[in-house]
């Protein structure tokens, strides 16, 4: 018997992205993302000011990922919506919209965690793209967390290690705000990068127990190590900015490969899927294809598209909760942390 075709609306409203997707089982036919600009002014993420665009975009955004899947929305099966981990605000004017559609469409609605979708992702169905097999590691890494997870099946996941301060993505944004970068550095330090030596400056690694991380300190020792520069050289930053940039960024996805390559012996699983905003980084992806071709790793870097906060991992994972009958129900509340 033929699969049943199921139609999902995904809407992702957790920080500073308002994104909308539909779905046709796990193939995605619109992806809107309307990314928020105001907050580069204030060297980070707004929660006010966050909420309030989300709330001025949503309409539109779904508009336009109607429009450009071709569906209508009778045809719709389910509306999914980020329940959480993120901003409060910003996560209550996407839980709102879904559950007042679901219920003047009556439709069921399904709640997503952010997190989660990150990781389910890798199974967007594209052209040429291989999915992982169960089980497989893989590292999230955003601006909000940084973790190594053991992926069992879709909807069975296990934390093997997690940062115990700061996520590598903030490590990304910290970095580039010493340096007098906007917001969100990750993207600029991996431009300047590109350019510089990444030898010419080292930076401490931390020793922390177990498979956790810490990124705190690498912050800390950069700050430190630029104000004496800039002390002795005010123009410091500027000729050095791509040495600089080049420096932390090894740093930061040095402590991320030595962790990942001690779980994946101690576990002998030689799988990895990276998911989360920093995967779109450059230096990663070049230190992960080195496991690959040396070391006869199997890595799955998910679409450029599918790495930053969108709505299309709403609507994939959403698409596998429905295939088992997970639903909230207009009790869901979102919270900030799941
Ligand atoms: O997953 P994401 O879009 O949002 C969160 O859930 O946090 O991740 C955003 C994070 C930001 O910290 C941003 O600086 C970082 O991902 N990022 C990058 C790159 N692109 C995005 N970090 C390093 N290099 C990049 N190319
Ligand atoms: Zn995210």
């Amino acid at each position: 018997m033929a699969e049943e075709n199921i139609i999902i609306l995904g809407i992702e409203s957790s920080c500073d992205d308002t994104s909308v997707a539909v779905s046709l089982n796990s193939k995605i036919l619109s992806n809107v993302v309307s990314s928020q600009v105001i907050h580069s002014n204030y060297g980070g993420v707004v929660p006010e000011l966050a909420s309030r665009a989300h709330e001025k975009n949503i309409i539109p955004v779904v508009d336009r990922a109607i429009k450009e899947s071709g569906i209508e929305l009778k045809d719709l099966d389910a509306i999914a919506f980020t329940r959480g981990p993120g901003l409060l605000g910003s996560l209550l004017v996407g839980t709102s919209f879904a559950k007042s559609l679901g219920l003047a469409l009556n439709k069921p609605i399904i709640d997503v965690h952010h997190m989660k979708a990150h990781i389910l992702a890798h199974f967007i169905e594209q052209e040429n793209k291989q999915m992982p097999t169960f089980p497989f590691l893989c590292l999230t890494v955003s601006g909000g967390h940084t973790q190594i997870v053991l992926i069992k099946d879709h909807l069975d996941m296990e934390i093997i290690g997690s940062t115990i301060d700061d996520a590598a993505g903030e490590a990304f944004d910290k970095g580039a705000k010493i340096l007098g970068l906007n917001y969100p550095g990750g993207p600029l330090i991996d431009k300047m990068s590109k350019n510089g030596n990444p030898d010419k400056y080292k930076f401490a690694k931390p020793k922390v127990k177990g498979y956790d991380f810490s990124f705190s300190g690498l912050k800390t020792s950069f700050l430190y190590f630029i104000q004496k520069q800039t002390k002795e050289n005010p123009d410091f930053i500027k000729q050095e900015i791509n040495h600089l940039c080049a420096g932390l960024q090894k740093t930061i996805v040095d402590i991320l490969i030595d962790r990942l390559c001690e779980v994946s012996k101690d576990l002998g699983i030689k799988k990895i899927a990276i998911a989360g905003g920093v995967s779109a980084n450059s230096g990663l992806r070049n230190a992960l294809k080195k496991l690959e071709e040396i070391d006869g790793f199997d890595i799955y870097i998910p679409d450029f598209q599918y790495c930053t906060d969108n709505a299309g991992m709403i609507c994939i994972t959403a698409y596998y909760q429905y295939k088992a009958g997970l639903f909230a129900n207009q009790n869901t509340v979102c919270s900030a942390r799941i």
